[in-house]
């Protein structure tokens, strides 16, 4: 039985939303819907693994979906929705739980990251996180993931329990009249020059939603002022732009404005360095301040429209919901068969 083109992603509504999701994530979402079908969710679940405040949830539930749109995904072509509509994620991620194993856990570095020295006080859900991402993916048998470079270890995960997952139930998957395999392999999509924006004050550390320095992250909310003066401010080498991608090495924070100069404008590194080589940052730097503005002002104030019209925003994320559940439903009446579960 052949596998429909699938592609699902998601984000995290844990706090605003950032450059590095726009370019990592979001705006490569966009083309796909062109070529694949493709399901954009809102991994609340994936959320409350760390506290999260109730309406703040709420709150960047809403942005994350209105961002989707603004940011020119199309509702009526992806599914647009937020992960707790759709049940069956939280009963597919249960089964995965008892197919994964605890060192497969174990060794997933967000986890250590994010853990610390911290692990024996960390929730449950933080440790079982990749395998509710395996359930998100392979609910809708998705064959491709397209995020950033973080996300890797985690989709490899997730191929593993879809191999574990094919293997252990063979015998059923075969009587259900698959040929091979029940879930099919994903691959993540890392391509492009930003799949790894990194801090504006620091090149080594990734941009991210829980930085404690506001001037290193640029937010996709922050007005046009805000953010000319983040990349005026940005921590820089006191050398001239070289004239092709070689010249960046070792010099993380060039290379760091260089890529999200390019992945704003859609052009190669290589293609950004034949116009800036040999400029200095003073031409640089405001260059790249105009064009940020000029692509995320309007997407701001799109979404700034969408999260003030709620039930605008409840309809869409609902008859996503609807959507999704219509191809998770029998996915999931397969998998209990499979498994052995009584209807
Ligand atoms: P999250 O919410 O941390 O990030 C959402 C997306 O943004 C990308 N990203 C970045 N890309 C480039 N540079 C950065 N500095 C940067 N920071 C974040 C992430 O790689 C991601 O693509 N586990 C996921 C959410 C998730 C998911 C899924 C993704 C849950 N289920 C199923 C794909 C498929 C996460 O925490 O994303």
């Amino acid at each position: 039985m052949p596998f429909t083109p699938r592609v699902f992603s998601g984000i995290k509504p844990s706090g605003d939303l950032h450059l590095g999701n726009y370019l990592g994530a979001i705006r490569r979402f966009v083309p796909l819907q062109d070529t694949h079908e493709t399901i954009y969710c809102v991994v609340d679940m994936h959320a409350i693994t760390v506290w999260q405040e109730p309406e703040d949830l709420r709150r960047w539930t809403y942005e994350i979906a209105a961002a989707y749109i603004a940011s020119g995904l199309n509702p009526e072509r992806s599914i647009i929705f937020n992960q707790s509509q759709v049940v069956e994620h939280a009963e597919l991620s249960w089964i995965f739980n008892c197919v994964a194993r605890m060192g497969w856990m174990a060794r997933m570095t967000q986890f250590k990251d994010k853990a610390g020295e911290n692990s024996e006080h960390v929730s449950l859900g933080l440790f079982a996180y990749p395998s509710l991402m395996a359930a998100d993916i392979l609910l809708y048998k998705s064959t491709g993931v397209p995020v950033g470079d973080d996300q890797k270890q985690h989709l490899e995960l997730t191929r593993d329990i879809a191999k574990k997952f094919n293997h252990d139930f063979r015998k059923q998957i075969k009587s259900l009249g698959f040929d091979e395999e029940y879930f099919p392999h994903t691959e993540s999509m890392v391509t492009g020059p930003a799949t790894r924006v990194m801090s504006l004050k620091d090149g080594k550390k990734k941009m991210s939603k829980s930085d404690a320095s506001d001037m290193s992250t640029i937010y996709m909310m922050d007005d046009a002022d805000t953010i000319s003066k983040k990349i005026k401010r940005a921590t820089t080498d006191p050398e001239p732009l070289p004239s092709e991608a070689a010249g960046l090495e070792g010099r993380a924070e060039a290379s760091n404005l260089v890529s999200i100069y390019a992945a704003l404008a859609d052009r190669s590194v290589d293609d950004v360095l034949r116009e800036f080589g040999g400029a200095g940052w003073g031409t640089f730097k405001p260059a790249l301040a105009d064009l940020a503005v000029s692509v995320l002002s309007p997407i701001a104030g799109e979404m700034r429209r969408l999260v003030g019209d709620k039930p605008e925003m409840d309809r869409i994320l609902r008859n996503g919901a609807d959507r999704a559940r219509a191809i998770a439903v029998p996915v999931m009446d397969e998998v209990r068969q499979i498994v052995g579960f009584v209807r």
